[in-house]
């Protein structure tokens, strides 16, 4: 129990930060199957309430209510908002570690946001996010979420040697870099951790945390978050048999300023699209390749020479090379309007390279 119970804040605590997402839903029959609920709908004092009698001895929490949304509903808006709570957490003296309870269904976005403008000044600090969701609501008979959120806790407030700060994900007994999160599965409880090729069981693992740190030295600087208003609209366009070059051309008289190609195989896309997407370019809308496969690398020049200024996206999916444009779009006004001559090209490339643990 606290030394300042009525004042958690005022002493070093674990701050959770609640999203929504199915770990805050409700189900109207908890035993019907399938079973029809609503994400978001408790509050995350509420959770961690529930797990009261299971923190560990000496960890104080304190709850924070950002939003409590069903996921697929994400803004933009909703992710500066995060980012900027993230960011002033990891600021705040007082707090040695912070968990977001998510769900699942866009907690890929939040795990590669994050990283990319959190990562280093959490690894600079030595302090951990921990992202964690549920497949099953919150009174579901065998609700995933109290275990989930009792991992991340522990996660975010052990002491673990050689573990560095940074940015994690953890769902059934299994953790892994938030920016490997990938769902891939529509009710699997492990569904948005089973295919990263990162994941461990704990986060002692040695080989596990010399590959995490290795990946985490290699993310020099994070990126701005964009002010809400200042979302670069991108797209994701899937090349899949019989595309039409109205997919791409559709774009050309709007505001769009990046689109990023879910190609098929490698990740290369439909001829049918290839002079579309010359115009596009032309137009001065950035373009990325990556594969609608949901795994492997996508490599800049295969299956085909790229379209001069396409980059293909490495490692990241299309949901998290979507995220990747949009900050390095904005990162390119920024620095553009400070005089200096760097392209999305640039920040994007940075992002690109990071490479998977394995
Ligand atoms: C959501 O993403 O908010 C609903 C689905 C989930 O959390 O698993």
């Amino acid at each position: 129990m606290s030394s300042n119970e009525n004042h958690p804040e005022k002493s070093p605590h674990i701050l959770v930060l609640g999203m929504g997402g199915t770990i805050a839903g409700l189900a109207s029959n908890p035993t019907d199957k399938p079973m029809q609920y609503e994400a978001g709908q408790v509050e995350v004092a509420a959770l961690l309430a529930h797990i009261q009698s299971a923190i560990p001895e000496g960890v104080e929490l304190v709850a924070k209510q950002v939003a409590n949304i069903n996921s697929r509903n994400l803004t933009e808006p909703l992710m500066s908002l995060l980012g900027e709570t993230v960011r002033e957490a990891l600021a705040n003296a007082m707090v040695i570690g912070v968990v977001v309870t998510h769900g699942t269904d866009t907690i890929e976005e939040t795990g590669v946001f994050l990283q990319l403008t959190c990562g280093k000044y959490a690894q600079n600090l030595g302090k951990r996010v921990i992202l964690t969701g549920a497949m099953l609501p919150a009174n579901a008979p065998k609700a995933d979420g109290p275990s989930n959120l009792l991992d991340a806790i522990r996660w975010a407030s052990t002491p673990i040697d050689n573990c560095p700060g940074g940015i994690y994900a953890v769902m059934d007994g299994r953790g892994c870099l938030a920016m490997d999160l990938a769902k891939r599965h529509g009710s699997a409880l492990n569904a948005p951790i089973q295919s990263s090729p990162s994941s461990s069981v704990g986060l002692i693992n040695p080989s596990w945390l010399s590959g995490v740190k290795a990946v985490l030295d290699l993310w020099t600087e994070d990126l701005p978050i964009p002010k809400e208003a200042e979302w670069p609209w991108v797209e994701i366009l899937t090349s899949h048999a019989g595309a039409r070059p109205e997919t791409v051309t559709h774009w050309l008289s709007s505001k769009v300023k990046g689109l990023v190609l879910a190609g098929s195989g490698m990740g290369g896309f439909h001829d049918a699209w290839k002079d579309a997407l010359v115009a596009a370019v032309k137009h001065g809308i950035a373009l990325v390749r990556t594969t609608r496969t949901g795994a492997g690398e996508t490599q800049q020049d295969m299956p085909e020479k790229d379209i001069a200024g396409c980059l293909a996206s490495g490692s990241l999916s299309a949901p998290r090379a979507r995220i990747a444009l949009q900050l390095s779009l904005n990162a390119e006004k920024l620095a553009q309007a400070a005089g200096k001559s760097l392209t999305w090209q640039d920040f994007f490339a940075r992002i690109a390279v990071l490479p998977v643990i394995r």
